[in-house]
């Protein structure tokens, strides 16, 4: 390989486009499965690279691997735990495995909006659940807020009962796959990577995500077209390993810390215009979008409600209340 080439393949498998690691730092990869430009993972992604690599330069460089290139929805929490990886920021959707709490994230109609979903991680119980996975070893450093989220399918989804018998792509959520099948329809957990595809080929009729992920994704070039349901949350949760930030020296751990903290902030004060600019560019690309009336949209709440009460159990009614009531 020339290092032209080299240059080529490295930048084409996704890693930053800043500068290259010196020998001598400590090299930290950042798996991500977002893409495109405009998306808000990707843009604080970047922002915490570039603050990290200015301003612990010489002693942490951090790569930045978007679009699944480095590792897809399926590996890379176990990759952060095997050191393969050293920063992720999955959906809050893909914790199952790890604990249920999570699952408060999920509840159709939880959150008003983003703003209320903000407040909810600012209480006690909110940043509480940053520490939920300690004991596997997986750190939490903050929230960051990726949109609300709408259905889309391949024939226009007004009210609930035309989603009946259709296929609905999920996230790795239990109280997801019970929001669809609430709704009459049956879900299909499956990768971000492979949504696209499935959608494109007719393996599943439709998809719910956020104005940023259905830009980026094209997805809705695949569907007739995109319903304004706001019927969830995607956010994620910003996270290294135990094992990496304890292998830290102090004053590097402690700048790493501020600086996260810092660019969750900034994240979270850029996401709803960045939402609202995805929105347009569909419709400037030629998506469509259905607007509901406060009649229809209530239908929608009414068909979900009943999958609070199948979690309350497991998520626990306090933390279903704190997150309601924010
Ligand atoms: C999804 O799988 O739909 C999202 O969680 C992808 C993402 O990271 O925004």
């Amino acid at each position: 390989l020339t290092l032209s080439a080299l240059a080529l393949s490295l930048s084409a498998a996704g890693a930053y486009a800043g500068p290259g690691c010196d020998s001598g730092e400590t090299v930290a990869k950042f798996s991500h499965v977002t893409g495109g430009t405009t998306h808000p993972k990707v843009v604080a992604a970047e922002r915490f690279a570039e603050r990290v690599n200015n301003e612990l330069d010489g002693k942490l460089c951090v790569e930045v691997y978007p679009n699944s290139t480095l590792f897809g929805d399926s590996k890379e929490l176990e990759a952060l735990l095997l050191g393969d990886v050293q920063f992720l920021a999955p959906s809050l959707s893909k914790f199952g495995s790890y604990t249920p709490k999570y699952g408060v994230f999920d509840l159709p109609f939880v959150f008003k909006d983003m703003d209320a979903a903000i407040r909810f991680t600012q209480t006690d119980a909110g940043k509480g659940l940053l520490h939920e996975m300690q004991d596997v070893g997986f750190v939490g450093l903050g929230y960051w807020m990726s949109g609300m989220k709408y259905f889309s399918a391949n024939k226009p989804l007004i009210e609930p009962a035309d989603a009946n018998g259709l296929k609905f792509r999920v996230q790795t959520s239990d109280v997801a796959k019970a929001m669809i099948e609430a709704m009459g329809a049956s879900p299909q957990p499956m990768a971000f990577a492979e949504v696209y595809g499935a959608l494109q080929t007719g393996v599943v009729d439709g998809q719910e995500n956020t104005w940023s992920n259905i830009y980026t994704q094209k997805f809705f070039e695949v569907q007739d077209s995109i319903t304004e349901t706001n019927h969830q949350l995607l956010a994620y949760l910003f996270m290294t390993s135990t094992e990496f930030l304890e292998g830290l020296d102090p004053e590097v751990r402690e700048k790493l810390m501020q600086i996260a903290d810092e660019v969750t902030q900034e994240a979270n004060e850029a996401v709803k215009v960045a939402e609202a600019k995805n929105r347009q560019n569909i419709l400037d690309a030629g998506g469509k979008i259905n607007t509901l009336s406060d009649e229809q949209r209530q239908k929608w709440v009414d068909a979900m409600k009943p999958v609070w009460e199948q979690f309350e159990n497991e998520i626990g009614s306090d933390l279903i209340q704190a997150a309601a009531g924010a």
